[in-house]
């Protein structure tokens, strides 16, 4: 086992000094497109190294979809990189899902079922078969939300397991632990809890401050993180409110929030994904490269470019090569960030 760890960190470590800055940037994005077929222009990124992964949207699944997932990992293919696409969606269950079929139910509806921690993990290897079906590795859920008021953001959609820690727990950690036997890494958000956000609180039109105590986010919010992480989740994707008893930052630009708390006091040694970079709550952060060479020297690992647009990952990248040769983004923090995601692609060869 620690054999096999140090190999795999040897392995990963001469792989990020093979790589070209620009194919380290690359290692760093997830891009996006818009309608059924994806732009010859992202095929040939893929080809060339510069795409750590893709993620889906409804508009993108058409009758042809897994012709598209071959084209994509047939363009990968001829990449130097040589690692696994990150393939990904949002498949959270009830009104949340990219995908026809599993999970049908919402987390709420697991939460108030006669066994939660059954149904959540049912619905965990459910969910699991049913994005292999369809070519997709990654799936950017479960919510470990907490939510507290009937009707607020989280609880409108019904996204949220229930509205105690203890409930979120047994529900999120029994559906993390099934959907990744079966094969699909999960990814829990948004770390360190958005269950306090009111109805209209929502980050991707509008900044959104919460004025939770830490002692509150640490006892209520941040509690199913805890064993989430015991049970080998592999993704955390950090929520762009910003939580003003700690600091000004949204928790995904925070130094505090992404290396302190969730590196450093919850032990997460797995990748961190942003929500969409071009989200509103950034508004004040600049345009998406900007925010995303923010991001990444606070510490996170994936910068999401969700907005259906093949370009935004593209120029995204140029902007993290030029951050990465002028020294504005440090170095070897960026070689542990690509080591943490080539381990994660790596696990799907
Ligand atoms: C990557 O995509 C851009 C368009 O976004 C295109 O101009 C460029 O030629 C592509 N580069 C490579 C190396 O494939
Ligand atoms: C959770 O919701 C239930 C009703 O669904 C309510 O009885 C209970 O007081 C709530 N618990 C908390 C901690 O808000
Ligand atoms: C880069 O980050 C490492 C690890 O956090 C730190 O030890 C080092 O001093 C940093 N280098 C620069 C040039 O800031």
């Amino acid at each position: 086992m620690i054999l096999s760890t140090t190999l795999a960190l040897c392995l990963s470590a001469a792989l990020a000094n093979a790589l070209t800055t620009a194919q380290k940037a690359g290692m760093r994005v997830i891009y996006s497109y818009p309608g059924a077929a994806p732009p010859q222009s992202l095929l040939d990124n893929i080809s060339a190294g510069l795409v750590s992964g893709v993620i889906f949207f409804k508009e993108n699944i058409g009758t042809d979809f897994l012709n598209v997932i071959s084209q994509m990992n047939a363009a990968n293919a001829k990449s130097p990189v040589g690692l696994p696409l990150l393939l990904m969606t949002d498949q959270e269950g009830g009104q949340v899902r990219r995908l026809p079929g599993e999970p049908v139910l919402s987390a709420k509806q697991m939460g108030l079922s006669s066994n939660p921690g059954a149904t959540s993990s049912t619905a965990g290897t459910d969910c699991a078969s049913n994005m292999l079906s369809f070519g997709m590795n990654v799936n950017l859920a479960p919510v470990l939300d907490v939510y507290r008021q009937p009707g607020d953001f989280e609880d409108f959609f019904q996204r949220s397991f229930g509205n105690t820690s203890t409930l979120v727990d047994t529900c999120g950690t029994a559906f993390i632990k099934a959907q990744q036997a079966g094969g699909v890494a999960a990814t829990a958000k948004h770390f360190p809890g958005l269950g306090a956000a009111t109805h209209d609180q929502n980050t991707d039109s509008t900044p959104v401050t919460l004025g939770l105590t830490l002692s509150i986010i640490r006892s209520v919010d941040e509690v199913p993180y805890i064993n989430a992480i015991k049970n080998g989740l592999k993704l955390v994707m950090p929520s762009w409110a910003v939580y003003k008893s700690v600091d000004t930052l949204p928790a995904g630009l925070s130094p505090f929030w992404l290396k302190t708390e969730l590196r450093g006091r919850l032990g997460f040694t797995g990748v961190t994904i942003s929500d969409a970079i071009e989200a509103g709550s950034l508004v004040s952060f600049g345009t998406d490269a900007q925010r995303s060479i923010i991001a990444a020297a606070a510490g996170m690992d994936l910068i999401l470019a969700a907005g259906r647009s093949a370009s935004q990952g593209r120029t995204i990248v140029d902007a993290m090569t030029t951050a990465l040769g002028d020294g504005t983004l440090n170095a070897s923090e960026s070689d542990a960030a690509v080591a943490r995601i080539t381990s994660l692609r790596q696990s799907f060869a």
